[in-house]
């Protein structure tokens, strides 16, 4: 097995002697790249955003923006980086370098005071400045509105989707200066090197074995590996995006033996529509998901936007959110109104396990040790009436207090099948199963609507904690019906 390498601007670098919980930023930090900062070290503050060639849903290749503060670097061996500072063109006769046209903007628009999150907010950039299909969702020329705020356009006149940097938090410039940047980038040059890049494939997974004396990270080369591996190793830590065992390692201090990353596996990452259902693989991550779909669960379509940032997004998968078991993932409540099942397989083979069967306990659920998640199944036909609410502190980059997913099928104006899943209310995801029959087999009216609502409020066994009170919870549950209820019916603004 070749020794663990990985592009770093161009420039191959072995990653040994790294520890196998080394993140990339640490790494990138250590070699004096320093553009990359550390602001909060669990993914939330966006500094230490890098690019990283992946495979591409318009193109070969697409530059993808991580977290490097949560990925470990022996999670790259084989892939290419670059960091801000490999943006920028030096000029061979040792001129000043050349700014990439996001730090021209950035620079010239006044976007960065500090500078402490500049690099992050210029590689988020510099990834959506690649995205093939930008200017397919142009906005109006003058960027909606000058309030910088959300009465604006989140797409600019050139496409830039503002959504990008939904994981960059900056404490200087007030956003809007960053606004007008990534409003005002064009097109990439017909040479442009990174451009050009996206036309050739992204580098394959590598078969990983990297072993330090305080543990390994494992990459296993196809699903018969990674189960005959989690056999051997049950106590391994399995990871995808590393979005969530990133914190553990970070802010907790957590460290395994064994780790072992599956979120290349081929076998993980299919997404097929069949006659009676869609097949999302597991290891897909959230913006392939949103990409692939484009629209086609609107259920769906309308989580990602408020699920954490596109940062999280770029990296976590839909495996990893159910994986981890939490109360309050924003994934579960949408899955649950879809009424998914879960393909889950070992080395004796897969079996398939409806979502409202699969969470047990708070963070616990029927997968058995060395069990994966291959695959999330959504049911078809879709039920036509959907919502998403996710009621949180900030609207985006946020916990949920709780969240609420709805599926309706309303026919001739009765509830004819109603599916709601919620989160934030239970040591588990659960389904609002006497919500369902308040609604069923009843008339679609305000009454029906305002008395599923009182019993709405009584699902669940909510509890007070830093981010709301359980009467608040109830409360948010009850709303929640009655706002989908306005919004069906046109009664007052959603
Ligand atoms: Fe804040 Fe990585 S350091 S997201
Ligand atoms: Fe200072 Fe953004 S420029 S934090």
């Amino acid at each position: 097995m070749v020794a663990a390498r990985i592009t770093v601007n161009g420039k191959e670098t072995p990653i040994s002697p790294a520890a196998p919980h080394t993140t990339v930023l640490d790494f990138l930090r250590e070699r004096g790249l320093t553009g990359t900062k550390e602001g909060c070290a669990e993914g939330e503050c966006g500094a230490c955003s890098v690019l990283v060639a992946r495979p591409g849903v318009h193109k070969p290749t697409d530059w993808v923006a991580v977290n490097a503060c949560l990925v470990p670097v022996a999670a790259l061996d084989g892939q290419e980086v670059v960091t801000s500072e490999g943006l920028a063109t030096a000029d061979a006769s040792g001129a000043p370098a050349v700014l990439h046209p996001v730090q021209e903007e950035m620079a010239v628009r006044g976007g960065s005071q500090c500078g402490y999150c500049t690099p992050g907010f210029i590689c988020s950039m510099a990834s959506e400045y690649y995205r093939p299909d930008r200017c397919a969702h142009a906005g109006p020329a003058d960027g909606g509105g000058s309030d910088g705020g959300s009465g604006g356009s989140e797409h600019g006149p050139n496409g830039f989707d503002l959504h990008a940097l939904s994981g960059n938090l900056c404490r200087c410039t007030g956003y809007r200066p960053i606004r007008d940047a990534a409003f005002a980038v064009g097109m990439p040059a017909e040479d442009d090197p990174l451009a050009r890049r996206r036309e050739q494939s992204a580098p394959q997974p590598v078969a990983t074995r990297y072993t330090q004396d305080d543990g390994a990270f494992l990459r296993p080369g196809t699903l018969a590996d990674a189960v005959r591996l989690l056999r051997e190793r049950p106590e391994a830590v399995v990871v995808a995006g590393s979005t969530d065992w990133g914190v553990e390692v970070n802010i907790r201090s957590r460290r395994a033996g064994c780790v072992v990353a599956v979120d290349r596996l081929p076998e993980l990452r299919t997404l097929h529509t069949g006659s009676d259902h869609i097949e999302i693989g597991a290891a897909q991550t959230l913006t392939e998901i949103e990409r692939r779909l484009d629209g086609a669960v609107p259920l769906l379509a309308e989580l990602f936007p408020q699920f954490a940032s596109r940062l999280i997004r770029n990296s976590a998968t839909l495996g990893g959110n159910l994986g981890t078991g939490s109360p309050i993932g924003d994934s579960p409540p949408v899955l649950l109104a879809l009424e998914a099942t879960l393909v889950l397989t070992d080395a004796d083979g897969e079996r398939e396990v409806p979502l409202s069967d699969y969470f047990t306990g708070y963070r616990q659920s029927v997968r058995r040790p060395g069990e994966l998640i291959r695959a999330v199944r959504v049911p078809l036909p879709l039920s036509p009436v959907t919502a998403f609410h996710k009621i949180a502190k900030r609207r985006f980059d946020d916990i949920s207090s709780v969240a609420v997913a709805f599926a309706l099928d309303i026919e001739d104006g009765a509830v004819r099948k109603a599916r709601i899943g919620l989160g934030g209310v239970a040591a588990t995801p659960v389904r609002a199963l006497a919500t369902e029959a308040a609604l069923e087999g009843r008339p679609w009216t305000a009454r029906t609507a305002e008395a599923a609502a009182r019993v709405l409020r009584t699902e669940g066994t909510p509890m007070d904690d830093h981010r709301a009170s359980a009467g608040y919870r109830s409360a948010m549950l009850g709303q929640s019906l009655l706002k989908l209820y306005a919004r069906t019916t046109e009664a007052v603004p959603s």
